[in-house]
């Protein structure tokens, strides 16, 4: 595991400022710059802050932006991050000035000055700037160090602790669908997803693990085709969070947990193959959100399932034109063993609803390349079957500034589905071949029953650092989905 870095809330000492060591972080509000701690700095400066303010490098900053000045005259610090966060400024904006600090973080003490700003403003900072400061190292040898402390100077120290928890819980969650995405699969196996699930339990989580012998009874041979080519045993593992009124029907979510994606014997191209460790993205959201909902007490019923197998190819595999039964009692022909999400998640979804009867369902899952050719990697793919669903879930992501898109569906591409020997095929062809797939999937989802499938194929893991995350796994969708859950199923 990665280590979050530490954020303590007080007021600010004005005091001690000019000999603080380390660095120190302004929040201005060009509308009411002189606060009591500008003013301070500003005098032991001999007047540079002001000066700094008035800048032309300064006034060109949008709200979230930061002018760093390193080794500042008459300061202590070896840098000064001036950062522009108008009162009125958005969460979003507050997010990207937390986020500024938190790229810029060493091992030496921050403070950060936030008085001109709001309670939730200054709450909100705490989150962008703990998210920004994620760093995924346990497989560095030499860079181990620790980051922080940070001590977020407010007025009201209180009144911000307060708002700050939840968010650090939902952080918390994101950290650890980011630890899981960034983990290779020679460390992350099925075995060991399993495990870092099943110690969920300390924080009241109920984590069920399905061992392959329980899944062939249940009838599961989609999910397990996938799965037999590997010398990591297939699992299915069952998350309940009973926060809400007891016999509510629970909302459910529901992974893709590949956690190597080789393609099987319809073998993939080696050049960026080692990608596919991220192939569990679907299940690792999934986990970071049961997490957060632990963390924070969320009062709803939340049931996360994830599908958690290997593809890979061997004389066990599963070939392509192998006829597979799912649990439902569809009958599949496997025409390209690369395809093999929708084969996961036929099965965990239709136990899913089999078992648990939920009041809506989302999938998410790294589904299909097609996805990242229609979107690039700026929204995640959103397929329904329900607008009430889906228009809140886009709300939700929209909140969140977490990109989502809604993608048409019909009957003329569940056409493509047609096999002429069972009763589908596992692809629809190259053309609209994410829409294809989740034709495939909601054949799976029963009459009634609201669902939305998310192809986070192209938002999982990005190759270059985003506001809220360095490069490498961004945790696309645990905010989103916390949101969605806190908005829309718990009692208040
Ligand atoms: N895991 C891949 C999809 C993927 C591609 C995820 C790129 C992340 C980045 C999926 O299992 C897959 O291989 N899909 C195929 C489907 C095809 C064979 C119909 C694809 O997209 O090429
Ligand atoms: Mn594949
Ligand atoms: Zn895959």
């Amino acid at each position: 595991m990665s280590h979050p870095v530490a954020i303590q809330f007080q007021s600010p000492q004005i005091d001690t400022l000019a000999s603080q060591t380390g660095r120190i972080a302004l929040l201005v509000d060009a509308a009411k710059p002189a606060t009591p701690a500008a003013k301070r700095l500003d005098k032991a400066m001999r007047g540079g802050l002001a000066r700094a303010l008035a800048s032309e490098a300064f006034t060109r900053l949008k709200p979230g932006e930061s002018l760093d000045l390193a080794f500042p005259a008459g300061l202590a610090a070896e840098a000064l991050h001036l950062i522009h966060l108008p009162k009125k400024a958005s969460v979003a904006e507050a997010r990207k000035a937390g986020a500024a600090i938190g790229r810029a973080l060493t091992p030496a003490a921050t403070l950060v000055l936030a008085e001109a700003q709001t309670n939730a403003q200054a709450a909100e900072l705490s989150f962008g700037l703990a998210l920004r400061a994620y760093d995924f190292t346990p497989h560095k040898t030499a860079e181990k160090k620790a980051l922080g402390p940070v001590t977020l100077a407010v007025t009201a120290p209180e009144a911000v602790a307060t708002l700050a928890s939840p968010l650090a819980a939902v952080a918390e969650g994101v950290f650890f669908t980011r630890d899981l995405v960034n983990e290779p699969a020679n460390i992350l196996t099925t075995h060991d997803f399993a495990a870092r699930l099943a110690a969920m339990q300390e924080l009241g989580l109920d984590v069920e693990i399905l061992e392959e012998d329980q899944l062939t009874k249940l009838g599961m041979g989609a999910l397990l085709g996938v799965g037999q080519g590997s010398e990591s045993p297939s699992k299915v593992v069952v998350m309940q969070w009973h926060g809400g009124k007891k016999g509510d029907a629970p909302f459910a979510l529901v992974g893709k947990g590949v956690v190597f994606d080789s393609g099987g014997i319809s073998i993939k191209p080696a050049g960026g193959m080692e990608e596919m460790t991220m192939d569990m993205g679907g299940a690792a959201v999934v986990a970071g959100v049961m997490r957060s909902l632990a963390l924070r007490g969320a009062k709803a019923n939340v049931v996360g399932l994830v599908g958690l197998v290997e593809n890979m190819p061997d004389g066990r595999a599963q070939r392509p034109g192998d006829v597979v039964k799912s649990m439902k009692g569809d009958t599949i022909e496997v025409i390209n063993t690369d395809a093999e999400g929708r084969l996961v998640l036929a099965d965990v979804l239709w136990y899913a609803q089999d078992r648990f009867k939920p009041c809506g369902v989302i999938n998410l899952a790294t589904l299909t390349g097609a996805i990242i050719i229609a979107l690039g990697h700026e929204h995640t793919g959103v397929f329904s079957n329900d607008d009430a669903l889906a228009g809140a879930f886009l709300k939700a992501a929209a909140a969140e500034g977490e990109g989502a898109w809604r993608m048409p569906m019909g009957q003329a591409y569940d056409d493509k589905l047609k096999s002429r020997i069972a009763d589908m095929m596992n692809v629809g062809g190259r053309d609209g071949g994410a829409i294809t797939a989740a034709q495939f999937i909601k054949r799976f989802i029963k009459d009634g029953m609201p669902w939305v499938h998310l192809d986070i194929a192209g938002t999982a893991l990005l190759k270059s650092d985003s506001t809220l995350a360095p490069k490498g796994a961004t945790g696309w969708g645990v905010m989103a989905l916390n949101r969605l859950i806190r908005d829309q199923y718990e009692s208040k």
